[in-house]
């Protein structure tokens, strides 16, 4: 069984925020995988670096269509997208500078919470605009 795996509830009725949604934890699981699997670090370093490139990309894409759709809480949204940039960043530099030849529990942890306070908790607060 999936450890990361989009369902139903993740659903923000916006066809292209969830096919990125799916690309993303597609991309979490990838690295949760490899990690269980025993994959070198650089291994590990480079799935983690094509995340961090993903979610640069799919933040872009969302705020962009929040913007396009007069989404009247962009701007928190914004924030809480930079607050997140920042703590991945942490882990990731972290992990590439630090001593661990595995992605700690902490990271993995911060990716869960990822999916269900962020994507579940605030990123299908736009769904009402798709519906309406
Ligand atoms: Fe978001
Ligand atoms: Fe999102």
């Amino acid at each position: 069984m999936a450890f990361f795996e989009w369902d139903k509830s993740l659903d923000v009725e916006v066809e292209l925020m969830n096919q990125q949604h799916q690309t993303l934890i597609g991309m979490m699981e990838a690295l949760y995988q490899k990690n269980e699997a025993g994959a070198s670090k650089q291994e590990l370093i480079a799935q983690a670096g094509e995340l961090v490139n993903y979610v640069i990309k799919h933040f872009k894409d969302e705020e962009n269509y929040m913007q396009s759709a007069n989404f009247p809480g962009l701007e928190t949204h914004r924030k809480l997208h930079n607050n997140l940039m920042v703590d991945l960043n942490k882990l990731v530099m972290d992990f590439v500078n630090g001593t661990n030849e595995k992605i700690s529990v902490e990271f993995v942890m911060f990716l869960k919470m990822w999916l269900f306070t962020h994507i579940r908790g605030i990123d299908t607060k736009y769904k009402v605009l798709a519906t309406r």
